[in-house]
């Protein structure tokens, strides 16, 4: 059997993962807890047959290119627009991601996310830390908006889109949903009401973004589309911070043209305290964490390294992302 290099660039992969990883090569990680370097990847990548890595790293035309050996890259995410999925085709490289893992874990968190922007959870908290509660209980003091009753778009309605929406029609929510394309039986079984991408804006009184970072997605919720909402809305990002035009809903808030936002992806990340955002007290802002619980976060790896593993022993892995990467192949 040959050896095997196997490039991982986190050096927060769990023990079991590791092990599997072990038993398919030799494991080389990255020592570093930001990401590595792009000259640390480029070379690394360069002698890897196999890379496991997270969303912070890059793997374009460039890095494929001067990688002759690499026969898959593992992302440890369900997203993957950070990888040229044309380009590792063209090259023969094998693309996985960690989907349904994390379905439910993400849409808990889009959950809190909406609970927090419409009660002023966080705002409450830093209220109190601040010493500045000072009177008593007092009818109107940070008052909210209701979230049971309101109506929830769901701007994509993949896995975690109807994760959430069957979370919220345990508070009596009213659904409605714009995707590319519309699921008549995901309409039925969850009792979502298909709108035009223009009407989910208007009718929406919290809007929570599920689509995948796409050229047709990037930037799709701008001033125009936030224009349309009802100053009384909230939007919820739990998807890719690109999606959003960040300047445009950071000028939104602060003249709260909508009540708020629940944000844990950003265009840039990770975001610092100079961003705008950070100044206003209408939005809530996490730091991409929807993911984020020790079970997923560990499953998420594990998932990542059968794939990576699978790839390496000549399989198709359980999830491949371009399947057409397999005729390529083929064709060798
Ligand atoms: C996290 O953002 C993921 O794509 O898994």
């Amino acid at each position: 059997m040959p050896q095997f290099h196997i490039y991982v660039t986190t050096n927060e992969v769990p023990a079991q993962a590791l092990d599997l990883l072990r038993s398919s090569g030799t494991v080389k990680v990255y020592g570093g807890t930001a990401a590595p370097p792009r000259d640390v990847l480029l070379k690394e990548a360069a002698e890897a047959d196999a890379l496991f890595c997270i969303l912070t790293e890059k793997v374009d035309a460039e890095l494929l290119s001067k990688a002759p050996r690499l026969k898959v890259v593992a992302n440890m995410a369900v997203g993957f627009d950070n990888i040229d999925l044309a380009e590792a085709t063209k090259h023969g490289v094998l693309v996985t991601n960690t989907p349904e893992v994390l379905t439910e874990t993400t849409a808990d968190a889009t959950f809190a996310l909406i609970l927090a922007a419409g009660r002023r959870i966080a705002e409450g908290d830093r209220l109190i830390r601040s010493g500045g509660w000072k009177l008593r209980w007092s009818p109107m003091m940070m008052v909210g908006h209701d979230v049971y009753g309101k109506t929830l778009g769901i701007y994509g309605l993949g896995r975690i889109g109807a994760a959430v929406a069957r979370r919220a029609a345990g508070f009596g929510m009213n659904l409605v949903y714009y995707d590319s394309s519309r699921n008549k039986d995901l309409e039925e079984k969850l009792g979502v009401k298909y709108l035009p991408f223009d009407d989910l804006m208007r009718e929406s009184d919290f809007l929570t973004v599920h689509v995948p970072l796409l050229p047709t997605t990037r930037k799709s919720l701008g001033e125009k589309q936030l224009g349309l909402m009802k100053k009384t809305a909230y939007v919820i990002n739990t998807s890719r911070g690109q999606v959003i035009d960040e300047a445009a809903l950071t000028q939104a808030l602060r003249e709260r043209r909508i009540a708020g936002a629940a944000i844990d992806v950003f265009e840039n990340e990770p975001l610092g305290p100079e961003s705008g955002l950070t100044k206003l007290e209408n939005v809530v802002l996490t730091p991409h964490l929807a993911s984020a619980s020790i079970e997923t976060r560990t499953e998420m790896a594990m998932m990542a390294a059968r794939n990576l593993a699978a790839a390496l022993k000549g399989e198709v892995p359980p999830n491949l992302v371009n399947k057409d990467v397999l005729a390529v192949r083929k064709a060798r």
